[in-house]
């Protein structure tokens, strides 16, 4: 029989950490360029991003507050998604750091702008995948209760892709090869993916 750990997230989860981000993981990293209306350029990375739809591909990240990104987007209606790498992992970490709105965290990352080719916001340009996005929808996001939160969900529909064409293979991109990274729980859990871990499963049908 199982002994389950029970809790009511209102009332506090009543461990060490709070679970949920160890659970709901790993998940893939949104690292999210934008510019502001003066032309100032942000990079930071969001792990509360996923993709939602095929067609138009529709891609998202939320925000924990009004953070410069989310701003940024409001103003401008534009942004690039970069996939972080394992190669990339310490930029990416570094464009998190708290700084001043107007300091431009590729600098503080070492990183290199790659000018895009529909949207103003640069690329990562040593990261093998970006995406031009523009904004679809900036939802805040409620509670149970109807009441409004101080999160952002940022929706944006993927104008023009960018990939590095060493990770296609005879035309099919090859995720492991990419080397993303991906959040866990914990302040510091990442995990990598390897060609070990791939298993196939085709839908019934
Ligand atoms: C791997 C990683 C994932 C993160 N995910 C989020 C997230 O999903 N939402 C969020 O609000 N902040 C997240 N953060 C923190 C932001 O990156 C941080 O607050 C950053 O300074 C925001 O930058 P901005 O104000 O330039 O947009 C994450 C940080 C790291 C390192």
């Amino acid at each position: 029989m199982s002994d389950f750990h029970y809790y009511e997230p209102r009332r506090g989860h009543g461990l060490r950490h709070d679970p949920l981000n160890a659970i709901v993981g790993p998940r893939p990293i949104g690292w999210i360029a934008s510019r502001d209306r003066e032309g100032r350029v942000n990079l930071a990375p969001y792990s509360f991003f996923n993709a939602f739809n095929y067609t138009p591909p529709i891609i998202g990240f939320a925000s924990i507050g009004w953070k410069d990104s989310v701003s940024n987007i409001e103003a401008t209606g534009e942004f690039a998604w970069n996939l972080a790498t394992r190669p990339l992992a310490e930029a990416m970490n570094a464009s998190c750091a708290p700084v001043a709105h107007g300091v431009d965290e590729f600098g503080l990352a070492g990183l290199t702008h790659a000018p895009s080719r529909l949207i103003a916001p640069p690329r990562v340009a040593e990261s093998p995948v970006s995406f031009e996005c523009r904004l679809t929808q900036l939802v805040q996001l409620k509670g149970g209760g109807g009441e409004a939160i101080d999160t952002w969900l940022v929706l944006g529909e993927v104008v023009a892709v960018h990939i590095d064409k060493a990770l296609l293979r005879e035309g099919v991109y090859d995720t492991v090869l990419a080397e993303p990274i991906l959040r866990g729980g914990g302040p510091a859990d990442y995990f990598a993916i390897s060609e070990s871990q791939r298993f196939r499963m085709w839908r019934p049908g």
